[in-house]
């Protein structure tokens, strides 16, 4: 299936909220389907950001898509991707925390 954002001047929601709030959309999807039993991914590849299939897709003019969450049972191992080294990407930003804790 496919996630969508379709977000808009709002008098009380931030349109960056409302973006986000599709992440979370299909993050808790994602979650749901492996809770359930189920194997799911969350790709966008080229096809959701190709301008001649929004009209297949049946976008209106202002709805950007956040990914298609493809859900099923696993029919044979993953392949494992190469990942990051942990400390080289997370950061704890000190004044923050002090901050929050005032
Ligand atoms: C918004 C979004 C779009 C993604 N699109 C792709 C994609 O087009 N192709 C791809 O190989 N992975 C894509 N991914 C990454 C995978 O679906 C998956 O999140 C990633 O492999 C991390 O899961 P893993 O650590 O279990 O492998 C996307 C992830 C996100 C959050």
């Amino acid at each position: 299936m496919c996630i969508t954002s379709d977000a808009r001047t709002h008098p009380k929601i931030p349109e960056w909220e409302q973006v986000l709030s599709s992440g979370a959309v299909a993050m808790n999807m994602l979650v749901a389907a492996n809770a359930s039993g189920f194997d799911a991914q969350w790709l966008t590849e080229w096809y959701s950001y190709d301008e001649s299939l929004r009209d297949d897709f049946g976008l209106n003019e202002n709805e950007k898509i956040a990914g298609f969450m493809h859900i099923g049972t696993r029919q044979f191992s993953k392949t494992e991707r190469d990942r990051p080294v942990i400390e080289d990407i997370y950061t704890v930003i000190e004044r923050c925390m002090n901050v929050l804790r005032c």
